[in-house]
């Protein structure tokens, strides 16, 4: 509340400032309601990726709040939206049956399985049983088409707008699409992919990926190997965070990323035991196997006392080598895009991407039709492989512990219901976010309040 007593949005710089905003947008079923058409009716979402419809006719849907949408790849080079629904009278053209992820498959065309008008591949209808009947007032194309949701693609993402009159992909994407392009995430591939339902408010999910404040908190072993300070800047609608130093005095270009090194005395030990840990906790994911190996050799490749700028530049240039020989080349990327590119991004509204130069953990939350108290959350990696190497991936239902997610997903997963409850209390005063560490969050809840046109965040003083 500001003097007035009434909630006002802050600007981006004032971001920088304590902030508060209420808990209404995790638990209004009314709020819930409106989000369908405000802000998913509006926003351009990643609904899946490019190399799961390689052939023509393969198809896939993505289901978000009320709607459900076929994406379909009509030609070599054109991905086609459509909106889920026969034009006769409503009947969803492709079922997903309710413990299922989504529907995939191959299709050379559309029958529904009502009354069995046709539809082909672009979405026209091609057959209507006994025709004449309507006298001729079906014969505009228009009248009987499917209807077609915007489709673009980016970093091997396929993204969805159901707002014909929306900005460009590219210009929504903005710095973060230009900061995060030269990743080439459009050449990696999945290793896994899996998804669960929470008991809470999609927004309580995907926030718990947006700030590396919790490590703290929430993921305490990791202390041991590395420290988990960071910063969290605003981008537009977006937002990014990277390692930060308490003390600026001890700032290192390269240490803003998750290739470090970590805490200790000699950063040829520290680099692998951080490495090594993140990929046995973190489900073989947020760094690669060439980087965990190459990092093991360290201890043998160079002197002790290599300052640990020139351990992270062996490092690098030697698991580079080796990705090189089994046929992965990485990307060239100079320190300074490293470094603005940071450790993990927020792509509004609800997708994360903790990137790497070879890999990339994802997170994603839908909300679960209008309940504000559930959501669908899924989690992948993507990395490059040597071509015709790719494993082959599909949506693995997985239920939220460590042997299925590895340790440090399950321990963010632990807080999901308990932030969810502790939101519909009374005696919540609504959220008091760190002023540094979780911008990213209060950017979101600000352009949040911007798309559904409420209050948003106010200053605290
Ligand atoms: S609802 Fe599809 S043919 Fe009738
Ligand atoms: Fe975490």
């Amino acid at each position: 509340m500001d003097s007035a007593g009434s909630i006002k949005n802050v600007s981006v710089e004032e971001l920088a400032e304590a902030v508060t905003f209420p808990v209404e947008a995790y638990v209004s079923p009314e709020y819930a309601r409106a989000e369908d058409e405000k802000l998913w009716g509006r926003v351009w979402q990643h609904a899946r990726r490019v190399e799961e419809i390689p052939n023509v006719g393969d198809f896939i849907t993505y289901n978000v709040g009320r709607e459900s949408i076929i994406i379909i790849r009509t030609a070599k080079d054109k991905i086609k939206g459509l909106y889920n629904v026969c034009s006769h009278r409503a009947r969803q053209l492709i079922d997903t049956p309710p413990d299922q992820h989504s529907a995939s498959g191959f299709r050379s065309g559309f029958t529904c399985g009502f009354h069995g008008w046709r539809y082909d591949l672009n979405g026209k209808c091609t057959f209507k049983l006994d025709e004449p009947d309507w006298k001729g007032a079906l014969d505009s194309e228009e009248r009987t088409r499917l209807t077609e949701v915007k489709v673009d693609t980016w970093g091997g993402w396929i993204y969805i707008n159901m707002d014909p009159d929306s900005v460009s992909l590219k210009d929504y994407l903005g710095d973060a699409g230009r900061i995060l392009s030269p990743f080439e995430f459009e050449k990696m591939r999945y290793k896994w992919r899996q998804w669960v339902i929470f008991d809470c408010n999609w927004k309580t999910a995907i926030e718990a990926f947006m700030e590396p404040y919790h490590v703290e908190g929430t993921h305490t072993q990791m202390l041991e190997h590395g420290q988990y300070y960071a910063y969290s800047k605003a981008y537009d609608l977006h937002g990014v965070s990277g390692f930060d130093e308490r003390d600026p005095s001890l700032k290192m270009k390269q240490s803003g990323t998750i290739t470090r090194a970590g805490k200790g005395a000699d950063p040829r030990a520290s680099t692998y035991n951080l490495q090594n840990e993140i990929y046995t906790t973190v489900n073989k994911a947020s760094t690669t196997e060439t980087l965990v190996n190459a990092a093991k050799r360290l201890i043998d490749e160079l002197p002790e006392g290599t300052p640990a700028p020139d351990v992270i530049k062996h490092w690098l240039a030697s698991a580079r080598e080796d990705d090189a020989r089994r046929g992965v080349i990485w990307p060239t990327l100079t320190p300074d895009q490293q470094a603005e590119a940071g450790l993990a991004w927020s792509v509004f509204p609800n997708m994360s991407i903790l990137q790497g130069i070879t890999f990339a953990l994802c997170y994603r939350a839908r909300p679960y039709g209008d309940d504000p108290n559930k959501c669908i959350f899924e989690s992948y990696a993507i990395e490059r492989f040597p071509e015709g190497q790719e494993p082959k991936t599909e949506w693995v239902y997985a239920e939220p512990t460590a042997d299925r997610w590895g340790l440090v997903l399950s321990q963010d997963f632990s807080n999901m219901a308990a932030v969810q409850r502790g939101m519909h209390s009374r005696g919540f005063r609504g959220t008091l976010p760190n002023p540094h560490q979780e911008r990213k969050v209060t950017n979101f809840h600000r352009n949040l309040a911007n798309f559904m046109g409420t209050g948003g965040l106010s200053l605290l003083k």
